[in-house]
């Protein structure tokens, strides 16, 4: 079969696969856990919110779909280790999609140290715990596996009101990218989704509905992105249609780059 043909006859079936999505509480990371769940996959939904994990479970049950659920806070390194020694995975990981992630929208000089270590220790700390687990998992199951890691578009512009917050999304980026390269040989792939403004609870902090009308004029697509627009992405970066991309990110951002 050629590459064509494999792209034709692809269904993205997921069946079989184990799927840890962390944030899965909310935003962006309910979204891809939803459309992980959809195709069959079983998904483990992690979130330090587990209210929100209760209701993810029971709205995806009005579908006769099950999901997994465990609370976690990502930067914790030890209930990062429980989560990933939950027994759902003792076939190993086959995906990871990590998307857990904060903000403060705040000018730099203000930004006080403990909200600096806190953006730290969960963005990029988090990243660091869930990223070395996901990789221990797969390599002692010789899992040819997928991690995406929900990085931000802030990674790739400046923004103000920011720094703190894009400093630590270049910084995933420049992780990911490393470990891509160590871990090629084993054949597991690691890239970075970057989002642009995405219509999520991160984003209503610093937007009201008029600002996100404007935000949407300014963006070449017409509109701020939803948590949904990033479903596909994710599911294609874990399907061999993706198997010869790895260290990559990709903006998904209905243009919003191209604008200054
Ligand atoms: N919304 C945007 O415009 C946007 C743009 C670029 C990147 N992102 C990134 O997308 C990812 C998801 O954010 P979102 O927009 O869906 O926001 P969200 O607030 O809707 O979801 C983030 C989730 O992460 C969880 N979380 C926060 N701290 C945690 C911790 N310590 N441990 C475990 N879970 C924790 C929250 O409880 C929440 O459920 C983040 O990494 C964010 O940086 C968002």
């Amino acid at each position: 079969m050629n590459n064509r043909q494999k792209v034709e006859a692809m269904e993205l079936d997921f069946t079989g696969k184990s799927v840890v999505v962390t944030g899965a509480g909310s935003g962006i990371g309910r979204a891809i856990a939803i459309g992980f769940a959809r195709k069959g996959a079983s998904v483990l939904a992690s979130d330090i919110n587990e209210a929100n994990l209760l209701l993810l479970q029971q709205e995806l049950a009005l579908e006769q779909i099950k999901v997994e659920i465990k609370a976690c806070n990502v930067s914790v390194q030890q209930e990062v280790a429980d989560l990933f020694n939950s027994s759902f995975l003792d076939r190993g990981v086959d995906v990871l999609v990590h998307s857990a992630g904060l903000t403060y929208f705040k000018k730099f000089t203000e930004t006080s140290a403990d909200e600096y270590r806190t953006l730290i220790e969960t963005n990029l700390s988090g990243t660091y715990y869930c990223l070395q687990e996901t990789v221990s998992k797969m390599k002692q199951h010789q899992i040819a596996g997928s991690i995406i890691v929900i990085s931000s578009i802030n990674a790739h512009r400046p923004l103000p009101g920011q720094a703190v917050y894009t400093s630590t999304k270049a910084a995933i980026e420049s992780l990911c990218q490393s470990l891509a390269v160590e871990v090629a040989p084993l054949q597991i792939r690691v890239n970075c989704l970057a989002p642009g403004a995405v219509n999520t609870n991160l984003s209503k902090v610093a937007m009201t509905e008029e600002s996100k009308l404007s935000a949407g004029r300014n963006i070449p697509y017409g509109r701020i992105g939803e948590p949904e627009d990033m479903v596909g992405t994710a599911l294609f970066l874990a399907s061999s249609l993706s198997e010869y991309m790895t260290g990559a990110s990709l903006i998904i951002d209905g243009g919003l780059i191209l604008k200054r």
